[in-house]
């Protein structure tokens, strides 16, 4: 069971904004209603910024109070909406956006998002002095700092679903099949469903595997003559990757059939893990703020809820643990 760190208040304040940025993520929403409950019961009053970083440059806030956060726990998405924003790149537009924040009274930032979010969230602290918290939300999960980040284990599970779905088709007609699931710079959806969906091969984004080395790593095929494999491929940079690798399988005579997951993979019902995890993390995020602390995302580490510092957030990838790769590998032979 995770556990909650109880944190002695330090520090005063009145009002706290929050945003979701970057790509959206199940979870996103048990997060922002974890962050306002916590805070109203806390005698804080909550704005939301809209749009990712985009609704403080551009404004108004939206004030969130009990009931506009009714209701939203069971839906993927964000109902804060997101947005990767370009002139929040430029240092004079952050300063203006905190400066607007202060003068409505607006004492410190939450930001819920993925790597490029969470550095945005330390350039804003470290240049304002804003006291802002970061929380891991992407389904990606490669966000140093945490085991898990908000959103991952949902789209795992919607992944797994289409994977078990096309394991049948891939059965009854004896072929090869290729899924591509997301991850343009991350393999953690990757290798998290090739273990549990049985995959005879995994493909990251590196790519460093071409098809005639695939061939000879389809183990199952090699060995035991299956009738049919299944190469989980992680999206990686180029969008044209897939089906070229499976139309070089096929002049290799290996007849193969693409199959891109996309973006089914970013919504829907958020799982029960990503709703707790979202929960606790968002509840926590408050807590810290009062606590005294800032420039820090939390994250889920052991059980126990810790804190990483956003500047290593910032310049740190998490790396695919090399063991989950092997354990694929001899899994599937
Ligand atoms: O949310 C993370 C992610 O899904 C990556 O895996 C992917 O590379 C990227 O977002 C694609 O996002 P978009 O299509 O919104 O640019």
């Amino acid at each position: 069971m995770w556990t909650l760190p109880e944190i002695a208040v330090t520090r005063e304040l009145r009002r706290l904004a929050v945003l979701t940025s970057g790509g959206d993520a199940p979870g996103m929403n048990a997060a922002v209603r974890a962050i306002t409950r916590t805070a109203i019961a806390r005698g804080l009053e909550v704005f939301a910024a809209e749009r990712g970083f985009s609704g403080l440059v551009n404004g108004p806030l939206r004030p969130l109070d009990v009931a506009a956060v009714g209701g939203i726990l069971q839906r993927g998405g964000t109902i804060l909406k997101t947005d990767r924003c370009e002139a929040f790149l430029q240092p004079a537009v952050r300063a203006r956006a905190v400066e607007d924040l202060r003068h409505q009274g607006i004492g410190a930032l939450i930001v819920i998002g993925g790597d490029g979010s969470l550095t945005g969230a330390h350039q804003l602290t470290t240049e304002t002095g804003l006291p802002v918290i970061g929380l891991p939300g992407t389904i990606d999960n490669d966000i140093v700092g945490t085991e898990d980040t908000i959103g991952f284990d949902t789209a795992v599970n919607t992944a797994l679903e289409a994977i078990d779905r096309v394991r049948d088709t891939a059965y009854s007609h004896e072929r090869l099949f290729l899924v591509e699931v997301m991850g343009r710079s991350s393999g953690f959806i990757a290798v998290t469903v090739g273990i549990a969906g049985g995959a005879e091969a995994i493909v990251l984004p590196d790519r460093s595997i071409d098809a005639a080395t695939l061939v000879s790593e389809l183990p199952g095929r090699r060995l035991r003559n299956k009738p049919s494999s299944l190469v989980v491929v992680a999206e990686g940079t180029d969008p044209t990757y897939t089906q070229r690798l499976a139309a070089e399988l096929g002049s290799l005579g290996h007849p193969a059939r693409a199959c891109i997951l996309g973006h089914i993979q970013r919504g829907g019902r958020p799982s029960g893990h990503d709703r707790v995890l979202a929960s606790l993390l968002g509840a926590s995020a408050v807590d810290h703020l009062l606590g005294g602390y800032t420039d820090v995302m939390l994250g889920m580490r052991k059980g126990r809820i810790a804190t990483t510092p956003l500047q290593r957030v910032a310049h740190e990838r998490k790396p695919l643990p090399p063991a989950w790769l092997e354990l694929a590998r001899t899994l599937a032979s």
